[in-house]
């Protein structure tokens, strides 16, 4: 009696066990391979275990209190910019404050307000508490090219505190971005050294720009409160721009709940794709956004991408052309290969001779100019001179291809670019987290209309 009794709720706890465990696999399929076209896989163990631990409160609920503050840049970066931040639901208006700087207080004798456009965002993600907050928009426009000003957000109720801005100076024909591939994991724990590293080796860029997986689950409040945690007041005193990723993506192609609220950036790409493909124009720089996601799954994006980025490009009046987008033409990845958004794209980027394109993904670094002629051996044959590079911040790694396209790459290294343009020249340096120069060249524009390559590999060991 007793056995058969043992039997039975043996055999059941068994069969729960098996239900569980499927459940589990199910929740990480459909996480993680929402998209049927691209290969997702993903085999990363967060070494925060942040699901199993307590949600941190304070980077995940607002409060009164203004936090994730964000300027972006706008499509006239150099007169105007763009500005975010969220409170809890308390909090009905919002204001920027801001004023030219100066050496003391006397600022404050003389501030300009914006009012900031509300919007209200609740989030519910199965078995964690419901996030609902106010986000607040605006634009400081007006503003003199290369002068410093202070600015603040919030309301009667509670205030940031001011932050210092400089606008950048076209007429100097100068100017420098940090580049950063996939952050995506373990941010407050492990990407928040990168972005610290690279804002204390290059304090004075002109912006910063994301290649797409700044998360890793699109919706999750607490991912983009440990990402706005890691970069801190950097994310409010230098501007950004970024471009989705796949895992900025849900299932069936939803962009994250937050991505919009949470950034202001531009509208001129094509309708339907606000604020993931979009265009600025910086100093001599042409800075494009495609929406690489969209690429993949949407057969009617990809065409209106091409289409936009064609007309784009064919009236680019710009020296120098960078495009951003979150999956590589070539992959730094074994056995990956987006052989369609580089059939599509890539004769584009010949056809303007794009100078220089950043991409994610691939979690392993490499970078290098693949010549037009597939028997070319020699730089000389290459038609369009196009640096492809794929980097990552984050700490996910995967193997790293011996692919010969690339003159330079690297396994298992968190890195961050610094890419300088002045004149004729574009300077490109990657160091990896720890802070030691990885790679460096540049790019020279030249009378042949394609670019020049002179390679600075510094003598650092190659990490393979
Ligand atoms: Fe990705």
């Amino acid at each position: 009696m007793h056995r058969k009794f043992f039997k039975v709720i043996g055999f059941t706890v068994l069969l729960i066990a098996l239900f569980v465990y499927t459940g589990f696999l199910y929740e990480n399929h459909i996480m993680d391979s929402h998209s049927h076209h691209h290969d997702h896989s993903d085999h990363y163990h967060e070494h925060s275990h942040s699901e199993k631990t307590l949600l941190p409160q304070k980077l995940l609920f607002p409060s009164p209190d203004p936090d994730r503050v964000i300027l972006n840049l706008t499509e006239n970066p150099e007169t105007s910019i763009a500005v975010n931040w969220r409170t809890d639901t308390t909090v009905l208006s919002g204001t920027i404050e801001w004023s030219v700087a100066t050496a003391g207080p006397e600022f404050l004798n003389s501030v300009q307000k914006v009012n900031a456009v509300r919007e209200r965002l609740k989030v519910v993600r199965p078995e964690e508490p419901t996030v609902i907050s106010n986000y607040f928009s605006g634009k400081i426009e007006g503003l003199n090219p290369g002068e410093k000003y202070v600015y603040r957000v919030g309301s009667a109720i509670a205030w940031s505190e001011w932050y210092q801005i400089q606008m950048p100076d076209a007429s100097k024909q100068k100017l420098s971005f940090i580049y950063f591939g996939d952050a995506q994991n373990d941010l407050k724990s492990m990407w928040s050294r990168v972005i610290r590293e690279a804002y204390k080796t290059l304090p004075k860029v002109d912006f910063m720009l994301h290649a797409g997986d700044l998360i890793n689950r699109h919706d999750r409040d607490v991912e983009w409160g440990e990402w706005f945690y890691a970069g801190n007041f950097i994310h409010a005193t230098v501007p950004s721009v970024m471009t989705p990723g796949n895992h900025e993506y849900g299932k069936g192609v939803i962009l994250s709940p937050q991505w919009r609220p949470q950034f202001n950036l531009p509208l001129n790409g094509p309708k339907g794709l606000e604020e993931t493909c979009y265009v600025v124009d910086y100093s001599n720089l042409k800075v494009i956004s495609l929406d690489a996601e969209q690429i993949d799954e949407s057969p009617m994006y990809l065409e209106k991408q091409k289409q936009w980025l064609d007309s784009v490009l064919s009236n680019n009046p710009k020296k120098w052309t960078a495009i951003t987008f979150h999956y590589p033409v070539f992959s730094t990845k074994p056995n990956r290969d987006n052989e369609n958004l580089r059939n599509h794209f890539k004769p584009l980027f010949d056809k303007h001779k794009v100078d220089i394109v950043l991409q994610g993904h691939d979690h392993a670094y490499g970078r290098g100019i693949v010549s037009n002629v597939p028997t070319g051996k020699n730089l000389k044959d290459d038609s369009s001179g196009t640096m492809y590079v794929v980097s990552v911040s984050g700490p996910k790694m995967y193997d790293v291809s011996n692919d010969p396209w690339m003159q330079r790459k690297a396994r298992s290294t968190q890195l961050f670019q610094i890419i300088s343009i002045e004149g004729d020249k574009m300077s490109y340096e990657a160091f990896t987290a720890h802070g030691e120069l990885y790679d460096a060249f540049d790019l020279l524009k030249s009378s042949r209309k394609v670019n020049k390559l002179v390679n600075r590999i510094p003598p650092t060991k190659e990490r393979l």
